[in-house]
C-alpha cells in the first residue's frame, strides 16, 4: 500500500526512515518524504534528508553489498513543506536534544557523512533534475501539494499517511483540496501525551505543541460532527471533508517504552551490515544517536539516557500493522488556545450513562456524532 512520510529529521525521524529504506516492502511503496520544520529548522531537515541516501547508497549495487533491499523504479520524492506553523507564530524547536543541525553536530564533527551541497542545491526553483540513477526524485511544490497529489494519482483508500512531526502539512492538505484529502486510508501520527506527563511542557508532547492548530484540526476531523470539534474560527473548508478521518496515534505514553541504550547500540554495531567495511551507515548512525544521548546529559544532567524510540515504533506499525499492537478508541481534542495547556491532549473518559441520570446530558451529545474519534495505541509487539 502506498506510504507517505511527513517528518522532521532530527535523530529518531532518521531512524525512522533508516527502517523504511532498509525494509524492502516499505523502500518500495514509499512515494513520498515530505518535511516540515520541527525538531530543527526546514532546511536543516532537508540536508539530513538527503545525507541518509547519500549513506545508504546511490547505487544498487553498494546497496546490495551492506545488505539493503533495491530501489525501484519508483523513487520517492522528497519535497519541502512547512517553515512555521499554521497561525505563522515563529516556528518552536528542539535542537536541545537534537543540535542546531538536527543530527547533533554530526555534520560538523564527521562532514565526510554529509550529503555534498550540489545534492542540496538541487531543490533550488530551477535546477536540474537528478540523474535518473538518484534514489529519489524532487518535489517542485510544496510538500502539502504534493501529498494531495499523491491521494489523487492512487487508488481512493489505499495511501497511508505516516506524520512523525508537527502536523502543519498534513492539516494544509486538508484544508488544500478536502475532498481529494479524504481519498486517504488512514493518518499514523506519533504525538500526544494522554495518561503521562509531557516532554515539551508538563502539560504537552512536542510535536502536538508544535502546532497545536494542526493537530487539533487534525484530530477534530475524526469527528462525525466537525463543526462542534473544530477550534473557533478555523477555515470552513475543513468542514467540505466527505467523511471523517481514520486517525491513529502514537503518544508518548507507549513510545517512551521503547527506548535504546548505548548498549544496544554497541550491540548493533555488532551486526552484519555495521562489520561490512564498506558500510558507513551504522557507524554513523552510532555517532549521531551518541552526540544526542550525550548532549542530554549535559544539557540535562541524565547520564546515559536511553534514546526514546518514538518515530520508529510509528514507522514500524506502518511497516506491519497486523501483529501484536493494540489500540483504544477514544475522544482525544487537542488544546489549541491555553497557555500552560497549550498542546494537550486531553481524553474525554466522562460516563456516558443514561439521559436519565446524567444532568448534562452528555448521552445525547455523544450519540450525536460530537466528539473526536481517535485511535490509540497502548501496546506494541516488541519489548518494553
Ligand atoms: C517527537 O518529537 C520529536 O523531537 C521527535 O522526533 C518525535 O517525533 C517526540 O516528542
Ligand atoms: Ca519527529
Amino acid at each position: 500500500m502506498p506510504l507517505i512520510i511527513d517528518t522532521d529529521p532530527g535523530i529518531d525521524d532518521m531512524l525512522a526512515l533508516l527502517l523504511l529504506l532498509a525494509t524492502p516492502k516499505a523502500t518500495a511503496e514509499l512515494k513520498l518524504i515530505s518535511l516540515t520544520y520541527g525538531n530543527c529548522a526546514l532546511e536543516a531537515t532537508l540536508v539530513n534528508a538527503l545525507s541518509l541516501f547519500y549513506v545508504v547508497g546511490k547505487e544498487n549495487e553498494y546497496r546490495a553489498t551492506i545488505g539493503l533491499p533495491e530501489y525501484t523504479d519508483q523513487r520517492p520524492i522528497i519535497a519541502l513543506g512547512s517553515r512555521h506553523p499554521l497561525n505563522g507564530v515563529e516556528a518552536v524547536n528542539a535542537t536541545d536534544v537534537h543540535g542546531n543541525d538536527g543530527l547533533g553536530g554530526s555534520h560538523q564533527t564527521h562532514p565526510e557523512y554529509t550529503c555534498p551541497k550540489e545534492w542540496v542545491e538541487m531543490f533550488s526553483p530551477g535546477a536540474k533534475e537528478p540523474e535518473e540513477t538518484f534514489p529519489f526524485r524532487i518535489g517542485r511544490q510544496e510538500s502539502h501539494l504534493e501529498i494531495l497529489d499523491i491521494l489523487r494519482s492512487e487508488p481512493e483508500n489505499t495511501v497511508t499517511i505516516l506524520a512523525v512531526g508537527p502536523l502543519t502539512n498534513v492539516a494544509k492538505a486538508a484544508a488544500a483540496d478536502p475532498q481529494t484529502f479524504s481519498r486517504v486510508k488512514e493518518i499514523l501520527s506519533m504525538g500526544g501525551a494522554v495518561r503521562i506527563t509531557g516532554n515539551i511542557t508538563p502539560a504537552a508532547e512536542f510535536n502536538v505543541f508544535a502546532d497545536p492548530l494542526a493537530a487539533s484540526i487534525v484530530y477534530a476531523l475524526t469527528s462525525l460532527r466537525p463543526q462542534e470539534m473544530l477550534p473557533t474560527g478555523t477555515s470552513e473548508s475543513y468542514l467540505q471533508l466527505p467523511k471523517p478521518l481514520d486517525l491513529t496515534i502514537f503518544p508518548l505514553d507507549i513510545t517512551t517504552k521503547h527506548v535504546m541504550t548505548s548498549k544496544e547500540i554497541e550491540q548493533v554495531l555488532d551486526s552484519r551490515i555495521a562489520r561490512h567495511p564498506g558500510s558507513w551507515l551504522l557507524k554513523w548512525v552510532k555517532i549521531w544517536t551518541k552526540l544526542s544521548l550525550e548532549k542530554m546529559e549535559v544539557v540535562y544532567g541524565w547520564p546515559d539516557a536511553p534514546l526514546q524510540m518514538h518515530d520508529p515504533l510509528t514507522a514500524a506499525y506502518s511497516i506491519d500493522p497486523a501483529n501484536g499492537w493494540t489500540l483504544e478508541e477514544l475522544d482525544i481534542r487537542v488544546e489549541s488556545a491555553g497557555s500552560w495547556c497549550l498542546g494537550k491532549t486531553l481524553t474525554d473518559d466522562r460516563s456516558r450513562g443514561s439521559i436519565d441520570n446524567n444532568p448534562h446530558d452528555y448521552h445525547r451529545w455523544h450519540m450525536s456524532g460530537s466528539g473526536n474519534k481517535v485511535k490509540m495505541v497502548t501496546g506494541s509487539p516488541y519489548p518494553e
